[in-house]
Order: C-alpha cells, then sequence, then structure tokens
C-alpha cells in the first residue's frame, strides 16, 4: 500500500475545517499512521517546496504556511496519492469540483497565493521525500 503526506494548510486550520478534512480521509477508508499539528519553520517550508523555487508565489506560499499552525498527516491506503488528490479537487478553488474538498471549503480571497486548505504529495518520489521531511523518524 502507499503512504501520502497531507497537510491542512493554515487557512483550513484557522477556518476550522480540520475535523472535516479527517472524516473525508476516513470515510475514504484511509488510515492515518502519524497526525501532528505544528507550525513549520521557513527551512522546513522551503525544502517542502524546493520543486518551487524561484516562482513569484513561493515566498508568499511560505509566509502563508507560517501564517499559523498546520495539521500534518501521514495517510495510507491503496493508490493514495492519486486517490487524495482526487479528494482534494484541483488547485485553484475557484474552479476545483463541487464535492472536493477544496470545490467545498476553498475560497479565492484575491489574495498573493492560492489558499487551498490542504496538500496531497504528487507522487511516490514526493510522498517518500515530504515524508522523510516532515516525520524523520517513521
Ligand atoms: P499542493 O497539494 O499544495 O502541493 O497543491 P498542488 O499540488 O495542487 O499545487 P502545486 O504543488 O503546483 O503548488 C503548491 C501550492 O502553491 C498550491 O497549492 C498553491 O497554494 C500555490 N500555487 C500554485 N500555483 C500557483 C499560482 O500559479 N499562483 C499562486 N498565487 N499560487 C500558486
Ligand atoms: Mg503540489
Amino acid at each position: 500500500v502507499q503512504r501520502t503526506l497531507v497537510l491542512v494548510k493554515p487557512d483550513g486550520v484557522a477556518r476550522g475545517h480540520v475535523g472535516e478534512v479527517l472524516r473525508r480521509i476516513e470515510a475514504k477508508g484511509y488510515t492515518l499512521v502519524a497526525l501532528e499539528l505544528r507550525e513549520a519553520d521557513e527551512a522546513l517550508l522551503a525544502e517542502h517546496y524546493a520543486e518551487h523555487a524561484g516562482k513569484p508565489f513561493v515566498q508568499p506560499l511560505i509566509d502563508f504556511m507560517r501564517s499559523g499552525p498546520v495539521v500534518a498527516a501521514v495517510v495510507e491506503g491503496q493508490r493514495v496519492i492519486e486517490g487524495f488528490r482526487s479528494l482534494a479537487g484541483t488547485t485553484d478553488p475557484t474552479t476545483a469540483a463541487p464535492g472536493t474538498i477544496r470545490g467545498d471549503l476553498a475560497r479565492d480571497w484575491g489574495r498573493k497565493v492560492i489558499e487551498n486548505v490542504v496538500h496531497g504529495s504528487d507522487s511516490p518520489e514526493s510522498a517518500a521525500r515530504e515524508i522523510a521531511l516532515w516525520f524523520p523518524a517513521l
């Protein structure tokens, strides 16, 4: 079975959507392997978003991710990487489908960075890298 790294981003935590995101993960039949509320620092986030280094939204993204606590989770299940991204919906909440986490819960606030409630790893390689980064003891 696969594992993926899920983050409930600061907008999701601040707006009280932690329970709803975890409910959808559990309702789908996935298993929580690790779960933690934490404040991510600049170094962790720069590493987490290394693939976006140099893009104009990367610093606003890191600042947003430091604006409050996040919930980090390792989630396990058959094809969970693809499956969680399907639960999450597309990146831009304006067009994310209703029924998805972002389609239902995220708003376009017109800010410098897209605030879209959750993160999910996008490939087995990313998942392995991100899980090692956020949960080195696993
Ligand atoms: P994550 O699961 O958070 O990684 O989202 P994603 O895989 O759907 O998107 P991606 O990895 O491409 O981008 C990471 C995050 O950067 C997104 O979730 C957004 O918060 C932000 N972002 C991505 N693309 C843009 C963009 O074109 N403009 C702005 N302002 N923010 C962006
Ligand atoms: Mg991504």
